[in-house]
């Protein structure tokens, strides 16, 4: 369905776009070493930390984290489609996409959507009409929950009257053909296939409607207590439910500001919170929240609070919505409403700020879970502890970091009275003996008699150190000795920059080592401006990268440990390599005797230094 652009038309349309332009448009840039710099336009900062390098046409926040090129740039800044980012950055440059780019085919695509995001505009107005126009069912439903005429039209809410032609009759005149209005999916066939009538019946509408403004598809909500509560658009040739959420247009600009979105489960819990001054919310379209949602979500909010109705949250399609928003790399909070069936019910009666006080305390995640697992055991039985260690195990498996999970552990521990030790050897399984056997790889099937009483549920152990690779080593070694310079002394006794086996790693530890030259500590704004965007890139990811907080001793020396190795292991790689070479020549030389045997005794070496690590 999608429009296809061929590589070279978004190449010719990025080189007319010099990026140092276009985010000049929006940023004061100033140029400092290779790079430009200057406020971050998508979170609040005092001192500069957007980078944008005119070299590799490219950008990236030392703060934030965001980073792309020129296209992206404006996605997320005007919080454009692709397309028509696309667009926007070819109208700058004279050219004109829609022109160029579509086929044939492509056009007529592009005409029949046009024309039922007419229909669907035409039927929006008929339905408000409808509902503001005359006294109805509809306003009276409204007004008695509490709307107010503003939010009315702000959601351009409807009423659909309970008249079984009433809408078709109203397009048609408009000269809309009927195979057209029947494919925006207002009307059904009759089953005589004798003429067709409205979808929507004796309803309050509401118009679904995406983020350039157009009107994708309809809810409605019936007024009395029927069933099925609400009808929904089906799904057309401009509405996928999974593409989109109810609102977005109206929470964009707002959320812009606060980097946060609100998702509830109701069109109405998006509504009654936005008539209370909590504008950044919106409401997934009746189904579970999919992968598109999730990265919906994301172009716009770094962090997603789901807020959703009390009796639905905890259940497992709810749980997998939460996992997608997590894999696509949002961060995600829950709010538990402490009160009221569901948001709307809670900020009608509680107000703004005990809604906003509610999401502060939102759950992580990770807390989430846990508290559904222990309120899914009784923790008075045995039984109920082990289930309930169990399945913390399997949540705290996700945390990459140790100190989290020790942290977790505590609390965990404080919470359901079950002693440290007990969780701890359950998660590591960490006796002694138990550590050493695993680490050899030892899988026999003969467990010792320790083992069969600590972990008689056969939990894999963590090993969250050991898991990490090399790349990840150098990373928070180079976070280590840039926070201090006496383990920077003791790793230079060690490694040299060379040493670190990535490229960028690498490029930054000569930095470190070359300011450690002259001075005490290191101030990263000096290295900052040395490097270019990739590497900038990189070093944003050691900021971040999570060092232990405690036995730092020993993560030091893991982490040098884990260098040497690599390396020694990409040379015992290369000498093989080199020797199998070598074998295979039929009249070996002199040279390649002599040679064949320094690399045996090299190899030798190698061998009895791999052993002493
Ligand atoms: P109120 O009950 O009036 O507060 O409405 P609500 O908008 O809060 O809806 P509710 O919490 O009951 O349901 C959440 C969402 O699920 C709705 O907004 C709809 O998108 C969807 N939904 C609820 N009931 C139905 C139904 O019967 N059919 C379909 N297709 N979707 C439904
Ligand atoms: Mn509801």
């Amino acid at each position: 369905m999608g429009i296809v652009f061929d590589e070279g038309l978004i190449d010719e349309i990025k080189s007319q776009n010099d990026i140092v332009d276009v985010i000049s448009k929006y940023v004061n840039l100033k140029k400092t070493g290779q790079n430009y710099k200057g406020l971050c336009p998508f979170h609040n900062e005092k001192t500069p930390s957007f980078i944008v390098s005119d070299e590799k046409q490219f950008y990236h926040c030392f703060g934030c984290g965001e980073s792309g090129d020129v296209i992206s740039f404006m996605m997320k800044l005007e919080n454009l489609d692709f397309i028509d980012a696309l667009r926007l950055l070819g109208e700058w440059a004279g050219i004109n996409i829609d022109e160029i780019s579509t086929s044939k085919k492509e056009k007529e695509e592009i005409y029949r959507k046009n024309k039922i995001y007419e229909i669907n505009r035409e039927a929006a107005f008929y339905y408000y009409k409808n509902l503001v126009k005359e006294k109805n069912e509809g306003i009276s439903y409204l007004v008695n929950r509490g709307l107010h005429i503003q939010t009315i039209k702000k959601f351009g809410l409807g009423y659909a009257k309970d008249d079984w032609e009433g809408l078709n009759k109203y397009l048609r005149n408009k000269g809309y053909d009927q195979e057209s209005i029947f494919k925006a999916g207002l009307v059904l066939e009759r089953k005589k296939k004798n003429g067709y009538y409205d979808r929507f019946r004796n309803r309050v509408m509401f118009p679904i409607i995406n983020t350039t403004g157009k009107v994708i598809g309809f809810g409605g909500r019936v007024i009395e207590n029927k069933e099925p509560k609400y009808l929904n658009s089906p799904e057309t040739i401009v509405f996928n439910k999974g593409n989109n959420l109810f609102s977005l247009n109206l929470a964009k600009n707002e959320v812009r500001k606060r980097k946060q979105i609100i998702v509830v489960e109701g069109y109405m819990d998006v509504i009654g919170l936005y008539e209370n001054g909590i504008k950044n919310v919106v409401a997934s379209l009746g189904t579970a929240l999919t992968k598109n949602q999730a990265n919906l979500l994301k172009r716009y909010a770094n962090e997603v609070i789901i807020a959703y109705d009390a009796d639905i949250a905890g259940q497992s399609a709810t749980l997998r919505g939460l996992d997608i928003l997590k894999e696509v790399g949002c961060r995600v909070r829950v709010v538990r409403l402490s009160e009221g069936k569901d948001p709307d019910e809670f900020v009608r009666k509680r107000g703004k700020e005990a809604f906003l006080e509610e999401v502060k305390n939102a759950l992580s995640l990770v807390e989430y879970k846990i508290m559904l697992s222990k309120e899914g055991n009784n923790l008075k039985t045995t039984e109920g502890k082990v289930k309930f260690v169990k399945s913390i195990t399997q949540i705290l498996k996700e945390l990459k970091s140790p100190v989290e999970i020790d942290a977790y552990i505590k609390k965990i521990a404080r919470d359901s009275g079950i002693a440290v030790e007990a969780i701890s050897t359950e998660i590591y399984g960490n006796t002694k003996k138990n550590k050493e056997k695993k680490e050899i790889g030892n899988t026999s099937k003969y467990r010792s008699k320790h083992d069969r009483y600590t972990n008689k549920y056969n939990i894999q152990p963590l090993k969250p150190i050991q898991r990490i690779g090399y790349i990840e080593a150098e990373r928070a070694l180079l976070k280590l000795i840039i926070n201090n310079n006496n383990f920077f002394k003791r790793v230079k006794e060690k490694l040299s920059f060379e040493d670190f086996a990535d490229q960028s790693n690498s490029e930054i530890a000569k930095r470190i080592y070359e300011l450690y030259e002259n001075t005490d500590s290191i101030d990263l704004e000096v290295i900052l401006n040395q490097l270019n965007i990739e590497e900038i890139e990189v070093l944003h990811q050691i900021k971040r990268s999570i060092v232990p907080e405690e036995n730092l001793e020993k993560a030091l020396n893991d982490y040098m440990k884990m260098i040497q190795k690599h390396k020694l292991v990409q040379r015992k790689i290369y000498i093989e390599q080199e020797l199998k070479k070598l074998e295979k020549e039929e009249n070996k030389s002199k040279e390649q005797i002599v040679r064949i045997r320094e690399l045996c005794i090299d190899y030798e070496k190698l061998l009895k230094e791999l052993k002493k690590l």
